[in-house]
């Protein structure tokens, strides 16, 4: 086998370091764009990038990654109250996917994370 079969995603993108790196760009990308901006104006962002690199790393496999995570039920809460619109979804789905390409993120790994945002689509957006 070649390493990189043998690699978890998360390890094969550099595990925790990268995956914060990948964070601190993404959410300085978030607030950079004035439709999504005003969501976190109340909220420390700092406090979110840990939860969020946890859903990563269930996503990507990484080490210890909880089982218990139920994120059906986990992200519709989260966001329960916001009223995030499709479009808002989209655009915060784009500058995730731009963020990983300027990281040269594995292809197989960028489609990972385009299936889990249509996966948590439903979650996230306001009825
Ligand atoms: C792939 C899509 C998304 C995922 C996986 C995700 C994940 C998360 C997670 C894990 C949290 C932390 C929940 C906690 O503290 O326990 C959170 C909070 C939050 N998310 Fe998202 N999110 C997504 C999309 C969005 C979008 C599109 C917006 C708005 C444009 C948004 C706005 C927020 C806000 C404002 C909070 C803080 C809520 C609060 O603390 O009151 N999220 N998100």
């Amino acid at each position: 086998m070649t390493e990189s079969q043998t690699q978890s995603q998360w390890e094969r993108v550099g595990g925790e370091p990268a995956v914060k790196a990948v964070l601190d760009r993404f959410y300085e990308g978030v607030l950079d764009e004035p439709q999504l901006s005003g969501f976190f104006e109340n909220v420390a962002v700092d406090d979110i990038k840990p939860h969020l690199a946890e859903v990563l790393k269930v996503v990507l496999g990484g080490p210890g990654a909880r089982t218990d995570i139920d994120l059906a039920s986990y992200l519709t809460e989260a966001h329960s109250d916001l009223g995030v619109s499709e479009s808002d979804f989209e655009l915060t789905g784009k500058v995730l996917l731009d963020t990983l390409e300027e990281f040269d993120v594995p292809a197989d790994i960028v489609e990972t994370i385009e299936d889990v945002l249509a996966t948590v689509q439903p979650f996230v957006v306001a009825a």
